[in-house]
């Protein structure tokens, strides 16, 4: 079974063939690529969430090399985006300094910053937190988060939350469950499509509510 240690280096390490490939990326990436600027979770942001939370606190979690910074600053959120994996903080900080906002290294299995935000927002995130840190990522997220959450997420029918598995990313949760545990009452709950895979049934976009 996968440890926790294992994919650790998959994100941190930056030999690892993951964040090679985001290096990769990255040099090929622009955020005005129309597969960029139309990607649903970023259109949600732009059009949505970063005017509606203008001047509150909002906290980017999972943030990877910080292409979301310049979405949620044009609309002048008091932005921290946070992020594990030292060679993508790296991105993270230039692109948050560059935009005048803050990032901070974090963990989310073992610990919340001691900070509360308006907003706890994360996409393509939850996906990859181990089903059995899960439970322990979903209790930090609430104690940041002083009432609202949003966040995108994945997963087939038959979720495995509290099992093994050989996987080192995207694993599928009970997003129904593990919400109400923690008392987020969902506002929205949609499909959304990635790209030209239609896979509105697997990937939704959550807006919740502390209860
Ligand atoms: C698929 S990337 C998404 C990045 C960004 N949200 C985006 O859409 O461009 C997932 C991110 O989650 C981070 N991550 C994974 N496990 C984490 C953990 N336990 N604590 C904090 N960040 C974590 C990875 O380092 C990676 O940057």
């Amino acid at each position: 079974m996968a440890n926790q240690r294992n994919i650790e280096d998959y994100w941190c390490d930056a030999e690892s063939p993951k964040v090679q490939l985001w290096f990769r990326n990255e040099e090929s990436w622009s955020p005005e690529d129309e597969r960029w600027t139309t990607r649903p979770d970023v259109t949600f942001v732009r059009e949505f969430l970063a005017p509606r939370f203008s001047g509150r606190r909002v906290l980017d979690l999972g943030a990877g090399s910080g292409r979301f910074v310049h979405l949620w600053r044009a609309a002048e959120v008091e932005l921290v985006s946070a992020d594990w994996s030292p060679p993508l903080l790296k991105m993270l900080e230039e692109r948050s300094r560059a935009h005048g906002a803050r990032s901070e290294a974090l963990d989310i299995t073992k610990g919340p910053l001691a900070e509360e935000f308006d907003l706890v927002f994360a996409t393509m995130f939850l996906i990859h937190l181990h089903p059995s840190k899960i439970r322990a990522a979903i209790r930090n997220i609430d104690r940041m988060a002083s009432r609202h959450l949003c966040f995108t997420t994945w997963s087939e029918p038959g979720c495995y939350d509290d099992e093994g598995t050989e996987k080192l990313q995207s694993f599928s949760h009970d997003y129904p469950t593990l919400f109400a545990e923690v008392g987020w009452k969902p506002i929205l709950n949609v499909g959304v499509a990635y790209g030209e895979k239609s896979l509105e049934e697997k990937n939704r976009l959550w807006y919740l509510e502390k209860g």
